[in-house]
């Protein structure tokens, strides 16, 4: 779906800050979200406090991408996570065009792997109520040159890599940031008028270890089985010996 570009090609009508250095360009877009003139992208060349998802911290060494996009979502906080799907979709097809590969694929709920190493995470954080959120910021951090050692992540985590390591050379920040604003200010007018199923679908296609064994762990247990699908809500569906059942949030281990 086309979207409308000012003749610098970046989309019209959202803003474009880039940051030398910042603690965290979500917690910056949270600081500013209320004085804000419409949507934004702000990206930082380094950040100092990056945060993961569940409270992890995000090493971000100069070299990484790390970028926050705040919106103002009209739908309801139970379809505002339906993003996190879109996005990891936009920088899915983002990084292809930039960093062309053939190993890309998605680990359900929204990292982005290459040759099966995780290169990039996104963290959505909102504030509102159930019913009218007021803002909606989607933190999106890639391991363009730099990556966390294997002995500061989780053990079965999947292994962390970089771009560069993965195929021999990085694409520049910026240029990430403008392809990566196109395709989302495109993919989120498709998700307004045609709902998340055709997202369902696209993400589903380019999922690793889809009828594969998988085990989430969730706050108060693991549970191991085929990963079967997404649902229309964005759970992910295994099928176990109990029957199939829906994670809503858990960590994913293959
Ligand atoms: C994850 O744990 O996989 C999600 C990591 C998200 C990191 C990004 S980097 C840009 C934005 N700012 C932050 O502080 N975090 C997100």
């Amino acid at each position: 779906m086309s979207t409308d570009l000012g003749d610098d090609g970046w989309p019209i009508g959202v803003n474009r800050i880039v940051l030398d250095s910042v603690d965290s360009t979500n917690a910056e877009a949270a600081r500013r979200a209320n004085s804000l003139q419409g949507p934004a992208w702000i990206l930082a060349r380094q950040q100092t406090r990056g945060r993961g998802r569940r409270g992890r911290p995000w090493a971000d060494p100069v070299g990484n991408f790390s970028a926050s996009h705040v919106m103002f979502p009209p739908e309801p906080l139970q379809d505002v996570a339906l993003n996190s799907f879109v996005v990891a979709l936009s920088l899915y097809q983002t990084l292809k065009v930039v960093a062309p590969s053939e190993g890309y694929a998605l680990k359900w709920p929204n990292d982005v792997l290459l040759n099966g190493t995780k290169i990039a995470g996104i963290l959505l954080e909102t504030s509102g109520t159930q019913t009218k959120v007021d803002w909606l910021v989607i933190g999106i951090g890639v391991n363009l040159c730099h990556a966390p050692d294997l002995a500061d992540v989780e053990p079965r985590a999947t292994p962390p890599s970089s771009v560069l390591a993965q195929l021999g050379k990085a694409p520049d920040i910026e240029e990430l940031l403008d392809i990566l604003a196109i395709t989302f200010a495109s993919d989120r007018k498709l998700f307004e008028t045609a709902g998340f199923d055709p997202f369902r679908r696209l993400w589903l296609r380019h999922a690793a270890n889809l009828g594969g064994t998988v085990t989430a762990r969730t706050m108060k247990e693991e549970i191991t089985g085929t990963f079967e699908d997404l649902d229309e809500t964005g759970n992910l569906i295994l099928t176990t010996p109990k029957g199939p059942v829906a994670i809503t949030a858990a960590d994913v281990f293959f």
